[in-house]
């Protein structure tokens, strides 16, 4: 379902999304987005010497450009903000409870903007939604897509609904922040990073961007069910096996990229964007991968003006999310320009060797697919992860290596 579907179901239901999200939408969000950057960071310097990053900046930024499109007003993006993080928090095992609350308040948040928008039609005399009424009779924003657009010949049901902007929310928020934070630590952590990217922004913008999302990719992984047996670097896999894809060993994967585990400014930005998974790939690839990067340049023009003189201000700490690399949002907010105090990239959950799966709503929701798998001959390194049987009632999985050594077998850090 949704944009768990595949094929033509997937490719038709993205669709419906993807303007503000194509170059001309970006284009015209741009100057928006340059504006609400210049707000937080007035605001974030006027407050004190040593201020959050974080906290101040890379958290409002996202979640503020993600309610436009999705079309939410006024201070109900902090609502969707604090649910978003508690999704995520609770999507990958934290508590089955709390995120099934979670989903439910979500669910009802938007179902209350769906049903506003059936009344603003049903008010201007309209009886079926159509697409032309998307920025005529409606706001121009996701939410009114979802009412009005035709998909496979019909219309989005309301779980269609609800998930297509859950999906649009929770995507494109933490991993955003993370991004603007971990670009920002990797740069201030050796002053001349810093140094090199302030001498020539043109240049070093680009790659400082592409190499973050290599080096510390803020999604670390992602799942995939295989449709047909496949064999993957010496490992016979079956069918309707779970894959955790481990997008970010991937990244520093040694066959793949020289060094791999040292942030360098001089590589190649468009190799880098070409190569890199952080935003994963084939048909299920980020569809806001093009969003993310112009926030982020933006923001780091901005910085480059505005924040020469940056300097962490002291440790930071990592989140420890199963899936996400980035800062804890419970950080002491004492301290710093700063972001993340990275320990462990470690990316699996691990419990005595085994995979605990049997919390994880989200998998559930996770349709056949195996794109990566064939987009990229599995150069996506991960690892195999079989049913084993039901234990508590819990589903459990045993995590098999690949055969090869992964890069993410080693610590990646502490730096
Ligand atoms: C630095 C920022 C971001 C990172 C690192 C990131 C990363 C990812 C990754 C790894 C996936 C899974 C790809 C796969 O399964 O192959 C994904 C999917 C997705 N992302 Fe992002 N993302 C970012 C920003 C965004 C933004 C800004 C949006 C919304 C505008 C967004 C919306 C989505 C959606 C809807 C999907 C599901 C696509 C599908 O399954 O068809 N993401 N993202």
């Amino acid at each position: 379902m949704g944009f768990f579907a595949d094929g033509k179901d997937h490719t038709d239901f993205c669709a419906i999304f993807r303007r503000p999200l194509s170059p001309e939408g970006i284009a015209a969000l741009q100057p928006r987005v340059a504006e609400l950057a210049r707000r937080l960071l007035d605001d974030m310097i006027a407050k004190s010497l040593i201020v959050d990053l974080h906290d101040d900046f890379a958290l409002p930024l996202p979640v503020h450009v993600i309610s436009w499109l999705l079309g939410i007003q006024g201070d109900d993006f902090i609502t969707l903000k604090h649910w978003s993080d508690e999704l995520m928090d609770n999507a990958f095992g934290k508590s089955n409870e709390r995120f099934l609350e979670v989903y439910a308040g979500i669910c009802a948040f938007f179902d209350q903007h769906l049903d506003a928008r059936y009344a603003m039609l049903t008010a201007a005399g309209v009886e079926e939604a159509r697409p032309e009424h998307v920025g005529t009779v409606l706001p121009d924003d996701w939410i009114s897509d979802a009412v009005c657009a035709d998909y496979l010949g019909r219309k989005l049901n309301r779980d269609e609904q609800r998930m297509a902007l859950m999906g649009l929310l929770v995507g494109g928020n933490e991993t955003t922040t993370s991004l603007i934070t971990n670009l920002m630590w990797r740069l201030l952590e050796e002053p001349s990073r810093w140094e090199q990217v302030r001498s020539d922004p043109d240049q070093f913008i680009p790659v400082a961007i592409e190499e973050s999302l290599r080096f510390d990719s803020p999604a670390q992984a992602m799942f995939r069910t295989t449709l047909c047996p496949v064999e993957v670097a010496g490992v016979e896999i079956g069918p309707k096996q779970k894959l955790m894809l481990n997008f970010a060993a991937a990244n520093r994967d040694p066959a793949a990229f020289d060094d791999p585990d040292s942030f360098r400014l001089d590589r190649d930005a468009r190799d880098l964007s070409r190569r890199h998974l952080a935003f994963g790939g084939g048909p299920h690839g980020c569809p806001g991968a093009p969003l993310s990067r112009m926030e982020v340049a933006v923001v780091m023009r901005l910085f480059v003006e505005h924040l020469p003189a940056a300097t962490l201000a002291g440790p930071s700490e990592r989140s420890v999310g199963y899936n996400m690399r980035g800062r804890s949002q419970t950080a002491d907010q004492s301290r710093l320009l700063n972001v993340v105090a990275q320990e462990r990239a470690d990316v699996v959950a691990e419990q005595d060797g085994l995979l605990q799966c049997g919390k994880m709503p989200a998998a559930r929701h996770l349709g056949p697919r195996l794109d990566v798998v064939d987009a990229f001959g599995i150069g996506a390194r991960g690892h195999r992860i079989e049913f084993t049987g039901e234990q508590g009632g819990a589903r459990r999985y045993r995590e098999t290596p690949f055969k090869r050594p992964l890069p993410h077998d080693r610590a990646i850090g502490p730096e």
